[in-house]
C-alpha cells in the first residue's frame, strides 16, 4: 500500500497544515469512522449466546474514546481505580464495569466493593483480601489457561513465565477461601497476551480454559481476555487479524462447551488495541536531519515520551511523510532512522527505515498510535504531554485533549 492516510481519506479532506498549526505537534489525530468501525466488530465477535465485550481501557482513557465506547455498546475493563473512576465519570454504569485486578491494595478492592463493580483477582492472596473486605460477596478469579500467546516477551501474560493469575493447580484452594468466606466465584477470566495475529495460540487457549472452566460450578460468565492483533505493517501490506474465520473456530469451541456443561453463561472478551489502534495518527515535525557515522537521522518531536512503544518493545509503527500538505510518494525510498527529542539513545521512533527521504519541516506521520500511545505519554524531559484531537464523521476537528502546559508541570509543587 503506497498510502494509508490517502487510502481511507484519514483527515477526510482537513487540510494537516491547518490542524497542526491550530493545535501543535505532536498531536494525536483520530478518525471517529475508524474508532467506532473497530469497536463495533469487536461487539459482534460472538452473536450466537449472550456477550459482551469488554473495552480494555488500559490502552487508551481519553473521555472522548470511552463515551465512544459506551455509545457502540461496549462494556469495559479496569486495571486501576482511576480507570475505575474515568469509567464511572464518562458514564459508565458500575455493572458495565469489570475490574481486572493485580496486586492491589484493600483501599483499591473497596472501591470497586463500595461501588459494585465486579472485581477479578489475580492470586490466592488477593481473594483472601476480598474475602476478608466483602464476606458473602460475589467476585471472579483469573486462572493462566497454560498457554501464552503475544508480539514481545514483556506483553504475554499466560503460560509458564508470568506474574498474572491463579494456575490449575490451585483451584481447590480457590474454592477452599470461597466456602471459608462464603464467596460466589460469579467468573473466571483469563488473558493470555497482547497483539496475535495468529489466532490459533488464543484458540489453544480457550480450548484449554474451557476445559478448566468446566471445573467450576454454576458459573455466570466466563471472560477470555483480548489482545487481537492489528497490522502495523500496512505498508507492506500485511493483512487485518483474520477476524470472520477467527469467529467461526471461536464459536464452535463455545458450541461443545455449552453442550457439556449444561448451559451458556455469559461470555466476554476484552479487547484494547484492536478498538483504538489504528484510529490513530500521530503527527510530528522534522526538526533536523543528519548524517552520523554514516547514518540519515531524522530528528522529529516524536519523543519516547510521547510514544514509548518503539523504545520500550522495538515496537514497529509505519511512518508516512507529509509535505505541502500532501502525502509523500513512497517510489523512492532512503534508509533513514527517525529519532525523538529526549536526551536518551534509546529514544527512536524508527531504526534503518525506509523511508521517502525526509527534510525539516516534514510532517512525520505515526501510524497506528490510538494503543497504548497517549496512555503511556509521560512528561520526561519536562516536555509537556500533547493533544488530541478528533476527526469526527461529519469532517469537522474536535479538540478533545488540550495540550498540556509549564504551568501543569508545576501544578504538584509548592512553587
Ligand atoms: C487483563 C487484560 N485484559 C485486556 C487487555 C487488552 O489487551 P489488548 O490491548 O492487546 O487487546 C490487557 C492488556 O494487556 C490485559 O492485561
Amino acid at each position: 500500500m503506497n498510502s494509508f492516510i490517502e487510502k481511507v481519506d484519514f483527515f477526510k479532506g482537513n487540510s494537516v497544515e491547518s490542524i497542526v498549526k491550530e493545535y501543535g505537534t505532536p498531536l494525536y489525530v483520530y478518525n471517529e469512522d475508524i474508532l467506532r468501525d473497530r469497536m463495533h466488530n469487536v461487539s459482534q465477535i460472538i452473536t450466537k449466546y449472550e456477550f459482551h465485550s469488554n473495552y480494555s481501557i488500559k490502552a487508551n482513557t481519553n473521555f472522548t474514546i470511552l463515551k465512544t465506547a459506551l455509545s457502540e455498546g461496549l462494556y469495559a475493563d479496569a486495571m486501576s481505580t482511576g480507570e475505575m473512576m474515568m469509567l464511572l465519570k464518562a458514564g459508565f454504569p458500575a455493572e458495565k464495569i469489570f475490574f481486572v485486578s493485580n496486586n492491589v491494595g484493600a483501599d483499591e478492592l473497596q472501591f470497586a466493593i463500595d461501588n459494585n463493580i465486579m472485581v477479578s483477582l489475580d492470586s490466592l492472596s488477593q481473594l483472601e483480601l476480598f474475602g476478608s473486605l466483602n464476606k458473602g460477596g460475589k467476585c471472579a478469579v483469573r486462572i493462566n489457561p497454560g498457554v501464552g500467546a503475544g508480539h514481545h516477551e514483556k506483553v504475554v501474560t499466560a503460560g509458564k513465565k508470568t506474574k498474572f493469575a491463579v494456575a490449575e493447580e490451585d483451584i481447590d484452594k480457590i474454592f477452599e477461601i470461597a466456602d471459608k468466606y462464603d464467596l460466589k466465584i460469579a467468573g473466571i477470566n483469563q488473558h493470555v497476551g497482547s497483539l496475535f495475529m495468529d489466532p490459533e495460540p488464543f484458540l489453544q487457549a480457550v480450548k484449554n480454559f474451557l476445559r478448566i472452566a468446566k471445573k467450576f460450578e454454576n458459573l455466570e460468565f466466563i471472560d477470555f481476555g483480548g489482545g487481537y492483533g492489528i497490522p502495523y505493517h500496512k505498508l507492506d501490506d500485511e493483512q487485518d487479524f483474520p477476524m470472520e474465520s477467527f469467529k467461526a473456530e471461536f464459536e464452535k469451541l463455545i458450541d461443545e462447551f455449552v453442550a457439556e456443561y449444561g448451559y451458556a453463561p455469559l461470555f466476554k472478551t476484552e479487547p484494547g488495541r484492536y478498538c483504538v489502534a489504528e484510529s490513530c495518527v500521530l503527527l510530528g515535525r522534522v526538526h533536523s536531519t543528519k548524517q552520523n557515522s554514516g547514518v540519515k537521522y531524522v530528528g522529529t518531536d516524536v519523543g519516547m515520551n510521547v510514544l514509548v512503544r518503539p523504545s520500550m518493545y522495538d515496537s514497529w509503527h509505519d511512518i508516512e511523510i507529509i509535505r505541502d500538505d500532501k502525502v509523500v510518494s513512497r517510489d523512492n525510498l532512503v534508509e533513514q532512522t527517525v529519532t525523538g527529542n529526549i536526551c536518551e539513545s534509546g529514544d527512536l521512533l524508527a531504526k534503518n527505515r525506509m523511508l521517502p527521504e525526509s527534510k525539516v519541516g516534514d510532517i512525520a506521520a505515526v501510524l497506528d498510535a490510538g494503543a497504548y500511545g497517549y496512555a503511556m505519554c509521560s512528561s520526561y524531559n519536562s516536555r509537556p504531554r500533547p493533544a488530541e484531537v478528533m476527526i469526527c464523521s461529519d469532517g469537522s476537528v474536535k479538540l478533545i485533549r488540550r495540550r498540556e502546559t509549564f504551568d501543569d508541570l508545576f501544578r504538584l509543587f509548592e512553587v
